[in-house]
């Protein structure tokens, strides 16, 4: 091996899974066992969203040539105590329309779909109760939100500094339901290995981290980790819904229990919209108050979202309105309304991307009430510590990224006068709106086995779920070996591997890196005896935590056009500049971002899942009619970075970049929407329709 002084953290490496995946060499969960004779699922779904299963009439589909079992609630195994939100076939209730009532096996897909639609189920259903309203009377504040944090904030007297502020916005946004629509639709491959006690339940799964789904799997099935091994190497998307374990993973491993053969089950495109989670719709009362200088007087920031039946999933939409701007009197609060819809899950951002779209816009509306440039209003809010924590920043570069977005963008010299530009048919604007996401790190160990002779084995159990892990984490070993990235054999993926975080929350580099390099610390105080010797590293949250508020930040430049003859919505262009502390990677960090600031713009002018009242469930479940950005709707996206390195938050100076480019993106967009028109639209998305009511 040579040592080499040549870094390789912060080059611009291309993907190393790269042409695996061009030549269909790098198998997604559904292409394993392609030999075993796997016979597949089908799933047979609730169509009343609240009730109970009266009876089933499985004798059709059992009759139907190939057809190995029907599950119901009446036959299939039982499982231990998992979860309410996924519990699945174990009782005759029904708590959303789609929750699966039966699942057929059967020697072909084809056969099991036919079959599943053979099965007949009557309900005794009540009607569904699945719309969000500000005066529900049965709305609650739920204990505490996600990742633990405070379900309120108040500091000072809100109401006073709002009646007293010089001027003031009271504006209420609403967001609405959207879906996580990776690429890969979620799949599961399950064989039990072995007899009785000894059994290994062998899973290839579509996830964001095999070990996310160990807990519950080995509840649900009574057997200890030692009998579970779940691969997954190559993951095509996520976005949040591939964090947790669903429903259909239960099944497939019920399904190969039952029937003593390998499994196959991949959820249609049209089942992602009822078993793998979704992003809660929102509505958002905002309220600032400010002195005529632009000095932020007063926040408020109110929250009602949705939660469902079989589980609570309380957002944590305004916890970044808690910590952007200072102001004397600050005020959050969250409330819940139980609706008999799916349970809600992560989706890219979950809290940050609906809570800053509402945020933003209002600093936007302030800006003009106030007659201050919106770039200026922010940076005369720039808060020098935490306002809520009261300790310092580990780093903060927002204004470096508004003062470095509005250069590239053009912004100096802008007409803040709405409405008055225009371009044949086309009005013409410009908007801007700031980003943030925390950084964190989750516990993770990594292994190294070093044999002469021998490129190093580098073992853990991330996840690259389209991210650019398996390169970064190469990156990463070779820095920390001090040798080439041919000389790192990264392994990733896999139950069996050293146990790491999960792929979500922006945290992956900022925790399996750190542990890499705990790894090849221990390595380095080590002779390598010929027999080679391997080492063991760890890693988690420090110290760190408790002494700085650890953000990143960004700021999103859009130039909107608005046909005023059909209402139709162009982004030509966006700008985005984020300060996330070293990127590993500037080809897939770049992928990011891009990713990311499409995902807001897709959310400003298309996303939208439709929930029928009467019948209670998502109308538009396909991708015909739940609208996404594509190509031809994104413009040109110039994507940039600070140069920052955060050395007090982690060994690697990374913050995480998963999450941060959808956040504010939204409101660039909408505010320009805004300065083109002169009129606003607060409820997303900014479809044609709006323009004309
Ligand atoms: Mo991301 S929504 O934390 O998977």
């Amino acid at each position: 091996m040579t040592a080499t002084t040549e870094r390789a953290v912060g080059s611009d490496v291309r993907r190393i899974d790269g042409p695996a995946k061009v030549r269909g060499r790098a198998p997604y969960a559904y292409e394993h066992e392609l030999d075993a004779q796997a016979v597949f699922v089908a799933l047979v779904q609730s169509t009343a969203a609240r009730g109970r299963v009266t009876g089933i009439d499985t004798s059709a589909a059992e009759a139907v040539p190939g057809v190995l079992a029907v599950l119901t609630h009446e036959n299939a195994p039982r499982l231990g105590d998992v979860a309410d939100e996924i519990v699945v076939l174990q009782s005759d209730r029904v708590r959303y329309v789609g929750e699966p009532v039966a699942a057929v096996v059967a020697e072909t897909s084809e056969v099991a779909r036919d079959a599943a639609a053979r099965v007949v189920v009557r309900y005794d259903a009540q009607p569904p109760d699945v719309e969000l309203r500000t005066d529900r009377d049965d709305l609650y504040a739920p204990e505490q939100l996600m990742a633990g944090f405070d379900t309120d904030s108040v500091i000072g007297d809100v109401d006073a500094a709002l009646a007293a502020a010089p001027v003031s916005i009271d504006v209420t946004y609403e967001t609405p339901n959207q879906h996580n629509n990776p690429i890969e639709m979620h799949a599961t491959v399950a064989r039990w290995d072995g007899d009785g006690d000894a059994a290994v339940l062998r899973m290839w799964d579509a996830n964001q981290g095999p070990h996310n789904l160990v807990p519950v799997i080995t509840e649900a099935f009574g057997i200890t980790e030692d009998r579970l091994h779940i691969t997954s190497p190559y993951v095509g998307g996520a976005f949040g819904s591939k964090a947790y374990t669903h429903v259909h993973q239960l099944i497939a491993g019920m399904a190969a229990k039952v029937t003593g053969r390998t499994v196959k089950l991949e959820l249609t495109r049209q089942q992602m919209f009822t078993l793998v989670g979704h992003r809660t719709p929102t509505i958002q009362r905002l309220r600032l108050g400010a002195q005529p200088d632009g000095t932020l007087t007063a926040i408020s920031h109110e929250v009602v979202e949705h939660t469902s039946q079989n589980a609570e999933f309380a957002e944590q939409t305004a916890t970044a309105t808690r910590l952007m701007y200072a102001a004397p009197a600050r005020r959050t609060t969250h409330r819940l309304a139980r609706l008999d819809v799916p349970a809600p899950t992560i989706m890219r951002a979950p809290g940050e991307t609906p809570g800053m779209y509402a945020l933003e816009s209002a600093m936007d509306e302030l800006a003009a009430e106030l007659g201050i440039d919106p770039v200026e209003l922010r940076l005369r809010n720039e808060p020098d510590r935490d306002p809520e924590r009261d300790v310092p920043w580990s780093t903060r570069n927002l204004v470096a990224c508004l003062r470095q977005g509005a250069e590239r963008f053009g912004w100096a010299g802008r007409d803040p006068r709405p409405g008055v530009r225009t371009d044949g048919r086309w009005l013409v604007g410009t908007g801007v709106a700031a980003a943030t996401y925390p950084t964190r790190r989750r516990p993770s160990a990594a292994r190294i086995e070093a044999v002469p002779g021998k490129p190093y084995v580098v073992s853990i159990d991330a996840s690259d779920i389209g991210t650019g892990a398996w390169t970064a984490l190469t990156q990463i070993a070779a820095d920390a070996l001090r040798v080439p990235m041919d000389q790192v054999d990264l392994r990733i993926g896999d139950s069996r591997l050293p146990k790491a975080s999960g792929a979500g929350g922006s945290t992956g580099i900022t925790s399996w890196g750190p542990a890499i390099i705990a790894a090849a610390e221990q390595l380095a105080d080590r002779e390598v005896p010929a027999g080679g010797v391997t080492v063991t590293g760890e890693s988690g949250p420090g110290e760190e935590a408790e002494r700085y508020s650890s953000h990143a930040f960004g700021a999103h430049f859009a130039e909107v056009r608005v046909d005023q003859d059909s209402g139709e919505v162009r982004v030509p262009r966006m700008t985005g500049v984020f300060a996330v502390g070293r990127v590993v990677n500037a080809t897939t960090g770049r992928s990011q971002f891009l990713g990311g600031m499409t995902m807001g713009l897709s959310m400003a002018l298309h996303e939208e899942s439709v929930l029928d009242l009467a019948r209670g469930h998502y109308a538009n479940h396909d991708l015909a009619e739940y609208h996404i950005a594509a190509n031809a709707d994104v413009g040109e996206m110039d994507i940039s970075w600070v140069d920052e390195t955060d050395d007090r938050h982690n060994p690697l100076g990374a913050k995480g970049i998963g999450e941060i480019g959808i956040v504010g993106a939204a409101a660039a967009i909408g505010n320009a929407y805004w300065h083109a028109t002169g009129r606003r639209v607060r409820d997303l998305p900014i479809t044609p329709d709006k323009w004309f009511r």
